[in-house]
């Protein structure tokens, strides 16, 4: 394994998201040590790594500066925790989303960790106020939230605790930014953090459409796939507001009051069951049969279609 002048990184948990966050790290130059309670699944995550790597390569989209080998030789497995956290300037918690799990794992950082590794944790949805709660070294905690899959979706939410320093949120921002990622601050925690509750707030509403027999499962998928989708994955709602008037003044002044008139329209919170669950799963069944074999082979081609529009964007959008 190389060591890099760029610093060494622990991933401690080897699964889905671990193994996104080694290679993600390796591309910018990092050590990687990725540590896991089960030693196979460590051995899996290098192995899986590597193919990953491999068709990467192949297509052109390994990501950062260095090739294929030089970034593999900086990933390796570690099964003793003191040992992996030595030196690293910091740790990417990735275990099972588990408040009693993460509290417990992040007790026993906080007695081994030096006063300026950055602990960080990519919980998809547990408070850091809960997530950190009485730690000695709770001004180097934050959590940093991927999106799946992380490689090909850059979107990473920083969460603070009440108490994380500034200089923790600017380190993880700058550290997010150098790895490729796209970092945003969220000032204050708030449950769902900012994507989840976009994405439930749409989920809410196409449930309700197709609910209330406006639109057909199928046709209200695409409505964002061939619609605001399209639109959402160069610019955002902001900016679509900027962008389809003479300036968002303009925007306010034309379309208030009927965005008003329409959102009060909006229901109650759907149940997400009974006869619309019947329905919606029927449709999608139709579209993609829910056994694992074409679950997967969907996945699969999500994540092309990801990493073709990850090309793209860098394209259009230098950085
Ligand atoms: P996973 O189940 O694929 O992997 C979890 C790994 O943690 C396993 O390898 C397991 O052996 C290991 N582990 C369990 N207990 C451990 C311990 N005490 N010490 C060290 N390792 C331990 O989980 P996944 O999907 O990678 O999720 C990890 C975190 O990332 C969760 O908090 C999840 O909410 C978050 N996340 C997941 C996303 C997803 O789409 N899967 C997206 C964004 C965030």
């Amino acid at each position: 394994m190389a060591t890099s002048a760029a610093g060494a990184v622990v991933i401690l948990g080897s699964g889905l998201i671990g193994r996104s966050w080694a290679m993600l790290f390796a591309s910018g130059g990092f050590e990687v040590k990725l540590y896991d309670i089960e030693q196979q699944q460590i051995t899996n995550a290098l192995e899986n790594i590597k193919k990953e790597m491999k068709l990467l390569e192949q297509s052109g989209s390994l990501k950062g500066a260095l090739n294929m080998e030089q970034q593999l030789s900086l990933i390796s497995g570690c099964s003793h925790l003191g040992k992996a956290v030595e030196g690293a300037i910091h740790i990417q918690e990735c275990v099972p989303e588990n408040l009693e799990l993460k509290k417990k794992i992040f007790a026993q950082l906080d007695r081994i960790v030096d006063d300026t590794v950055i602990l960080s944790s990519s919980s998809s949805c547990l408070l850091p106020s809960k997530l950190f709660a009485g730690l000695t070294h709770v001004k180097q905690c934050i959590v940093a939230h991927p999106v799946n899959p992380p490689y090909y979706v850059p979107l990473v939410e920083l969460i603070p605790h009440p108490e994380t320093a500034p200089a923790t949120m600017d380190k993880t921002h700058a550290l997010m930014k150098k790895i490729g990622q796209s970092p945003v601050r969220l000032l204050r925690e708030i449950d769902g953090f900012a994507l989840n509750r976009l994405q439930y707030a749409i989920i809410s509403e196409a449930w309700r459409l197709v609910e209330g027999g406006i639109l057909s499962p199928n046709d209200l998928d695409l409505v964002m796939s061939d619609g605001l989708g399209m639109r959402y994955a160069f610019i955002g709602p902001l900016e679509t507001m900027h962008l389809n008037a003479e300036g968002m003044v303009n925007y306010c002044d034309r379309y208030s009051e009927g965005m008003k008139r329409v959102l009060k329209t909006f229901g109650p919170i759907p149940e997400f069951s009974g006869a619309t669950v019947e329905k919606v799963n029927q449709a999608m069944c139709r579209k993609v049969p829910d056994d694992p074999g074409h679950l997967a082979a969907r996945r699969q081609w999500r994540d092309d279609c990801l990493m073709r529009l990850a090309k793209l964007k860098s394209q259009v959008q230098p950085q």
